[in-house]
């Protein structure tokens, strides 16, 4: 809708000094947008941001003048940060490829790949990664550049202010900066950008990642500090959940179709299940993770966002605040956590087929006897009258049998149902569910009974399925994508207002603090299982049996 609107703004011819509210100049000629990637040389900034920073270029969705600025405090000139993201865009376009390889393209591919093209052309026989890609990236790479500063240095962002000022030459100029770095230098990093930088004409934005705080009082002080420098309206704190394509369907699916709406409630529906599971470890983020836990890397926010857009009542409008409106009545209606409806459980060592997984505690960066969750399960629920007395039960692990994001949603069973009393079919498969599978193959199914087809009257279930890369020929783009996309714009629905976010703590915290004190000890579960028994049991206690 924003393009849109941009798209007609451009086409009525406006006065020369018009600017919108957000500071764009709407003659995109006279403005220009500064992208600083703050910890360029990390993990997040290679694999997410500049991938999604060049998926944007390529679709035609940055603005006319950009430039983008890794800053860090690696040296670093601006051919080698170029080379460095012309290294994990080539990655990407490499893992592209495989699926190219999958559709029986693989012998094709290869003879172009090692006789005819460039490595950045060698998907254009295809068009698979779409046309002129190598092309693309150079065009985008020789808009990056590199600044290498310390974090909490005054004079480095002004250096850094002055080479972005260069590249502004005297137009409109608007600033974002992704802060991709360690939580501990946040504070130090806005503080240096702020105080250094003369303020530009146009908006500055500042992208934070996760975690915000580690409890209520953490997450409070965090957001104090960085009220020192900016805005709430300058903060987009980022839960890359809220970017994902089926998440963002929640509000369509719900809001634009009949047939759910009226069945979204304890009338009809027995529990919610939140499910996020990988099939990895703590791989290199030991040392990040012990300190923080499975509730507070995925429960605290991704499912917990997840759950409050799936729980609102409807918004007064699409607006970013009526949305988050809602989110927080949802979040401020719900019981906090008690340890009770709380599992925890910490992957062990396992081997298989002669290969040994590691234990979480093998990470040289964790300590050994470390009682921090790398799985967790937990029954939530919302006090109002739409949902009282329904259970919200998470699950979320790591070093698991599979991996997945899903929503699933198992309606009550049917009243005086017919075929039961007939056919005898048992209590689960009576009953509907429906599935909306985040990741990986993104799909919506719903499980339905239906009759298997002959002149007999035997009941089997079956799914009506969406099933997106059938229906879809459309690449679904990264979430960092679609969030960097709506920063840009000035678009803050799909990121966390304060108030959300001390809602979302307070409903943690007590848990948190009660599982450290009392030096509660996960139950050990071996890599690659099914995750540990006691989630079982705290669902039984609900009557529920995960999907
Ligand atoms: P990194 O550990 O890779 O850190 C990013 C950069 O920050 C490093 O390249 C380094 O740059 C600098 N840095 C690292 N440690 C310190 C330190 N102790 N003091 C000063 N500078 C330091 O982090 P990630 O890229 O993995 O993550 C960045 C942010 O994004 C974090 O807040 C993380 O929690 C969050 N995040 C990361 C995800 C991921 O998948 N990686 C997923 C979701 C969120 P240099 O030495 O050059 O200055
Ligand atoms: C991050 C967590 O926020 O999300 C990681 O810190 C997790 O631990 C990751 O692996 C999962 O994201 P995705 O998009 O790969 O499901």
């Amino acid at each position: 809708p924003f393009k849109k609107l941009k798209d007609e703004l451009l086409s009525v011819t406006p006065p020369e000094e018009f600017t919108d509210v957000a500071g764009f100049d709407v003659k995109e000629e006279k403005s220009t947008v500064s992208i600083t990637v703050v910890g360029a040389s990390g993990d997040l900034a290679k694999k997410k941001i500049f991938p999604a920073l060049f998926a944007l270029y390529y679709e035609g969705c940055l603005p006319e003048q950009f430039t983008v600025f890794g800053y860090a405090r690696s040296k670093m000139t601006d051919a080698e940060l170029r080379n460095m993201v012309s290294r994990t865009l080539t990655c990407r376009i490499d893992k592209r490829s495989n699926s190219a390889l999958s559709f029986g393209l693989g012998p094709v591919f290869a003879l172009f790949e090692s006789k005819l093209f460039g490595l950045h052309e060698r998907l254009h026989p295809f068009g698979f990664f779409r046309e002129n890609c190598g092309e693309k990236m150079e065009q985008f790479l020789e808009r990056c550049f590199y600044h290498s500063g310390q974090y909490d240095s005054q004079a480095d962002f002004a250096e850094l202010d002055k080479k972005l000022k260069e590249h502004e030459a005297g137009k409109v100029s608007n600033r974002l900066f992704y802060l991709s770095i360690p939580p501990n230098i946040f504070i130090d990093a806005v503080r240096c950008a702020s105080l250094s930088s003369s303020s530009p004409n146009g908006w500055t934005r500042v992208i934070v990642e996760k975690p915000f705080g580690r409890d209520s009082e953490s997450s409070a002080a965090l957001t104090r500090a960085l009220k020192q420098y900016l805005k709430e309206d300058q903060i987009f704190r980022i839960d890359h959940y809220l970017g994902k394509e089926l998440v963002e369907n929640l509000s369509v699916l719900r809001f634009s179709n009949l047939i759910f709406e009226p069945l979204w409630s304890r009338q009809f529906i027995r529990n919610v299940q939140l499910i996020f599971a990988e099939d990895f470890g703590t791989e290199g983020r030991g040392g990040y993770f012990d300190n923080y836990g499975i509730i507070r890397d995925i429960m605290q926010n991704h499912l917990l966002q997840i759950l409050a857009l799936f729980a609102m009542e409807t918004p007064v409008s699409l607006d970013a605040e009526d949305i988050r409106n809602e989110k927080v009545k949802v979040l401020r209606s719900m019981r906090p956590l008690q340890l009770d409806d709380v599992a925890i459980g910490q992957y062990k060592s396992h081997t298989r087929g002669g290969v040994t997984y590691p234990a979480y505690t093998d990470d040289k960066t964790v300590p050994k006897d470390s009682l921090t969750p790398t799985f967790a399960a937990a029954a939530l629920f919302i006090d109002n009258a739409r949902w009282d007395g329904v259970p919200f039960l998470m699950k979320a692990g790591k070093a698991l049998h599979d991996r997945r994001a899903e929503i699933r949603v198992q309606f009550r069973h049917v009243p005086g149902n017919l075929y039961k009393r007939n056919f005898g079919t048992d209590l689960d498969q009576a009953t509907n569910e429906l599935v909306i599978r985040v990741q990986p193959d993104e799909a919506i199914y719903l499980k339905i009974n239906n009759k298997v087809p002959g002149l007999g009257m035997r009941l089997d279930r079956s799914n009506l399925n969406l099933l997106y890369a059938a229906r879809y020929s459309k690449e679904i783009p990264d979430a960092y994508e679609r969030l960097l996309l709506d920063a840009i714009e000035g678009e803050r629905r799909l990121f966390i207002r304060s108030d959300e976010l001390d809602a979302a703590w307070s409903l943690f915290t007590p848990v948190l603090k009660e599982l450290e004190e009392k030096k509660i000890v996960p139950e050990y579960y071996p890599y690659g299982s099914r995750g540990p028994v006691g989630a079982h049991y705290l669902a039984a206690r609900y009557k529920v049996r995960w999907g």
